[in-house]
Formats: C-alpha cells, sequence, structure tokens
C-alpha cells in the first residue's frame, strides 16, 4: 500500500469556536485547505461540523481529524469519545483519528487505547489512525503493539525555536508523517530577526519562512489563524523555496522552547 498522504498545510483550531470558527473554516476551503485538525478537548467539534456542512464542499474532498482525550483512553470510553465525535462533526468518519496525548503515567495501558483505536478504524469510524505528543519510546512501544505500517503520523510540536530533530528523524525513519503543531509559535515566529531578514530577502512574511522551513524538513504543518489574508499566505508559503544558507541560519534558531506542556506530558525526548 502507498502511504497516504497529509495535504498540507492544515487548518488549526485550538482556540477557535462559533461564528469565527465557521468563518474561519468558509474562508479556508474557499482558499484551498483541504485539511482541517480539532480534537474533543477544543470543543468546537459542533462548530466545525455545521461549517463543513454548511460549505458546498463535499465530505470526501476534505481530511478531516479529530483526537481523543487523555482521559477518555480506556476502550470503553475511547470508543464512546469517538461515537460523540462524530456525531458533533455531523459525519460518519474522520480521516484521521488521533490519541490527543499518551495516557500519563500509563494509567490506561497504551495496548489497551491502542487496540481500541484500531477496532474504531477496523469498524470505519476513522480512515487512518495515529498517536500526538508520542516520545520516541512511546512510539516504538506503539508500532510493537500494532505493526509497523499502522499509524499514519504523530503530531508533535515543531517551529523554529523547538526543531524536535530526533522526534523528526525517527519518526520520518519509521516512515510515518510528522505533523507540526504550533508551526508558527503561536506568533512568535514573527518576532524574530533571522526570519524577518529571510522574509524580506523574498518578499514574504516571517510566518511563510517558518512554514516553507517546516515543508523543507518534510513536516506537514497545521497553522492556525483568524485572518483570510494570513490563511491565503499560509497556503502561499508552499510556494516558496530556501536556500541551504537560510535553512542553516534557521537551523540555528532551536532553543528547544516547548510551548505545549502540561503536567500530564511524558518525559520528552
Ligand atoms: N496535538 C496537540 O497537542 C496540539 C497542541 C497545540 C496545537 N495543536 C494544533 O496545532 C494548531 C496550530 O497551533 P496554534 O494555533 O496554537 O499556533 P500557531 O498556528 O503556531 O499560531 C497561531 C497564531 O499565529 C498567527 N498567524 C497565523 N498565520 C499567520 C500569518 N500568516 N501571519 C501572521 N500571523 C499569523 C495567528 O494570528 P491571526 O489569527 O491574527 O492570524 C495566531 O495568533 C492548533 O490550532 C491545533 O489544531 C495541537
Amino acid at each position: 500500500m502507498s502511504t497516504p498522504t497529509l495535504p498540507n498545510p492544515g487548518l488549526g483550531t485550538f482556540r477557535l469556536k462559533g461564528d469565527t470558527l465557521k468563518r474561519v473554516i468558509h474562508d479556508a476551503l474557499a482558499l484551498g485547505f483541504r485539511h482541517i485538525d480539532t480534537a474533543q478537548m477544543y470543543d468546537n467539534e459542533q462548530d466545525v461540523g455545521a461549517a463543513i456542512a454548511e460549505s458546498e464542499m463535499p465530505r470526501e474532498e476534505i481530511f478531516l481529524t479529530t483526537k481523543v482525550w487523555h482521559d477518555r483512553l480506556a476502550p470503553a470510553s475511547l470508543k464512546a469519545s469517538v461515537r460523540e465525535s462524530l456525531e458533533k462533526l455531523g459525519t460518519d468518519y474522520v480521516d484521521l483519528l488521533l490519541i490527543h496525548w499518551p495516557s500519563p503515567d500509563d494509567a490506561v495501558p497504551m495496548a489497551d487505547y491502542l487496540t481500541a483505536l484500531q477496532e474504531v478504524q477496523q469498524a470505519g469510524q476513522a480512515r487512518h489512525i495515529g498517536v500526538s505528543n508520542f516520545t520516541i519510546a512511546q512510539l516504538d512501544r506503539a508500532l510493537e503493539i500494532l505493526g509497523p505500517e499502522a499509524l499514519l503520523t504523530n503530531q508533535v510540536e515543531v517551529h523554529p525555536f523547538l526543531q524536535n530533530h530526533e522526534v523528526v528523524a525517527h519518526c520520518q525513519a519509521r516512515g510515518l508523517t510528522v505533523t507540526g503543531y504550533m508551526p508558527l509559535a503561536v506568533g512568535k515566529v514573527l518576532e524574530d530577526d533571522t526570519l524577518n531578514g529571510i522574509a524580506e530577502a523574498h518578499g514574504v512574511t516571517p510566518a511563510q519562512v517558518a512554514l516553507a522551513w517546516t515543508r523543507s524538513r518534510g513536516v506537514v504543518s497545521i497553522p492556525s489563524s483568524t485572518r483570510r489574508e494570513h490563511l491565503a499566505g499560509n497556503l502561499a508559503a508552499l510556494d516558496l523555496t530556501l536556500g541551504e544558507d537560510e535553512l542553516e541560519a534557521i537551523a540555528g534558531l532551536d532553543r528547544g522552547e516547548r510551548i505545549a506542556d502540561p503536567e500530564f506530558a511524558p518525559a520528552w525526548d
């Protein structure tokens, strides 16, 4: 089987709700986004579903991802979580279903929740399955449990200030696509002198430079934006190719700056 591809970039939806989110989704679909990233924890699946329903876009043209929160990992709870997500999203399947965070301290054994995830896939409620915020060791355990080709992606934080080289390289070596979340470091890339300098040289924005750098690593990004011109710019960043010296300068920006680091996070690599 050839590896399915995640449309790049996807549209992040964390923190967005209601009419703002609906407008963002309408704009994003009209501009050409075909990949939407939500999660049960974002409490916006109903709005995502409504916006997709209101759009003229056939469901099968949209790559829709949702995630199961870490307090719903016991198998019966996981399956109920997925049923609730599908109902809110107004669809009978998602394209990608992720474990949002590994079970803290393995409170639910990994084999239990990954087997449940695979059963959801076998039942046709998820075309693909994957994980998020998994360390290298956790990913290896997951592949041991499910088999080497079971998971499409590990969605982890990746931006110029947290480049996550080891995790990205390991996932890619094991055949997974890496999805990079917070690719703009939640706006911090805009303030960086190096990124601004490269942006100026190309007549683009530092956000576009960050997304072009992410793509150059083979990582799919899922930036969020409330502004149509930013959404358009994030799509256009795909056309930007950076030079070797520019990529090297961005490599030098890594400072291990992790933004998403809740108390239940795993022991990061
Ligand atoms: N799996 C996980 O645990 C996890 C954790 C966190 C996030 N995520 C996913 O990753 C997505 C992205 O992360 P995020 O939304 O936190 O942060 P982000 O995408 O790095 O940054 C979003 C911020 O960047 C600004 N922005 C976007 N495009 C821009 C542009 N072209 N020019 C200037 N500013 C721009 C936005 O402001 P404007 O609205 O003004 O454009 C917004 O303030 C989330 O929405 C979510 O789907 C997953």
